[in-house]
């Protein structure tokens, strides 16, 4: 899969910008704050629906706008798909074939991109909500299923936390009891699934990144006494309802997957707390290296890749093994220039890119 065509107005710092594509390896190399992963931020907006930066959409507006446009043609399955998003201050229009498209799921389809960035060091570091917005977002791209019950049960939680704050209607409080264990019981399922089809190959790429002796296991720490003899859906209520006054007190709702965590264990101890910032990033990598894996296996052709400022990080061993990893079309960012780079991607010079846009719009007002 890749973007053969990419446009952007008033998308953050990039006024007007234009771009077409290849399925290969491109290297953009610029000083800080040139727009750099403002590039990377608006393809993956397009293909996706959602922004890797904000919440917030709006943010996305060059500032003094009154709108961003960004559009991408998408080849996929040998078909172009054009996507397309307006993002106004109030309001907001995604196009997919020209087809208007309701919600972020509809409009991002089928479509395969990872990305990596500086801020995904924090799924070792950072707190459990990171693990599992790991997991919950490729989850999510990878099964249409995961997506509905991971939606629907945050839609139940938040409700359920209402009752338990603002009324006192326990008829209520079991009706969102039985639905959000069914929701729960198909994302634990499939996170459980998944997790044990993708550890063996993070361990791999972790030995192929780090070299032998050192051994790199996942694991997943739930919330809750998890059985798994398919009355998963059952237990789960009743443990809710037995938290039913605990909860009431705290005013949330204290276990489920919402609070479930992931742990990475090198040589047998918590890489949390015990491994170097080295061994950190390559835990990253292989996780990133089996999120490729795991989506072209799942759309049957390579994901578009984006590497937003990842490489400075890494050392000239590691710089080739990644760039080795990684079929099809792939933007890696750098602030500075470096030879693993040069050598194997062509440039982006969004530079010059700006500089033809503008051209192209003195000619269009003669
Ligand atoms: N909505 C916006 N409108 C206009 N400019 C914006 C907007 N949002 C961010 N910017 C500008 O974009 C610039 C940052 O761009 P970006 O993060 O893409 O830089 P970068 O090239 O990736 O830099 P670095 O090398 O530091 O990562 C900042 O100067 C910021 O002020
Ligand atoms: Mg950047």
């Amino acid at each position: 899969m890749f973007v053969s065509e990419l446009n952007m107005v008033s998308f953050r710092n990039h006024r007007r910008l234009f771009v077409d594509l290849e399925p290969k390896m491109y290297r953009i190399i610029g000083p800080n704050g040139t727009g750099k992963t403002n590039f990377l931020e608006a393809i993956y907006l397009a293909m996706t629906g959602r922004s890797f930066k904000t919440a917030s959409l709006k943010e996305v507006i060059a500032f003094g706008e009154e709108s961003a446009f960004v559009a991408a043609t998408v080849v996929m399955d040998d078909f172009a798909r054009d996507m397309e998003i307006t993002v106004k201050k109030d309001k907001r229009r995604f196009l997919r074939d020209h087809n208007p498209v309701k919600n972020t799921s509809a409009y991002g389809r089928g479509m395969g991109v990872v990305l990596f960035e500086p801020g995904h060091l924090q799924m070792v570091q950072g707190a459990p909500s990171r693990r599992r917005a790991f997991i919950d977002d490729m989850l999510r791209m990878l099964s249409p299923a995961y997506d509905e019950a991971y939606t629907s049960y945050y839609h139940v939680l938040y409700q359920r936390n209402v009752v338990l704050r603002k009324l006192r209607d326990m008829d209520l409080l079991d009706v969102y009891d039985r639905s959000l264990a069914n929701y729960a019981a198909v994302i634990l399922r499939e996170r459980l699934k998944f997790l044990k089809r993708m550890a063996a190959s993070v361990s791999t790429y972790y030995e192929a990144i780090a070299g032998e002796g050192e051994g790199l296991e996942l694991r997943y720490k739930a919330s809750f006494p998890v059985v798994l003899d398919g009355e998963l859906e059952t237990a789960f209520y009743e443990s809710l309802k037995q938290r039913r006054e605990t909860d009431r007190e705290r005013g949330r709702t204290s276990i489920g997957p919402h609070l479930d965590d992931l742990s990475f264990l090198l040589n047998g101890e918590e890489a949390k707390k015990f491994a170097s910032t080295g061994q950190i990033r390559s835990i990253v990598l292989a996780m990133k290296c089996m999120e490729i894996d795991r989506v072209s296996e799942q759309l049957g052709e390579a994901p578009v890749v984006l590497l937003d400022d990842v490489m400075s990080e890494l050392d000239e061993k590691r710089r080739r093994m990644l760039l080795s990893m990684i079929r099809g079309q792939c933007i890696i960012t750098a602030a500075e220039p470096m030879e693993a780079l040069e050598e194997a991607a062509e440039a982006i010079d969004l530079i010059e890119l700006k500089k033809s846009a503008d051209d192209l719009r003195e000619e269009d007002l003669w």
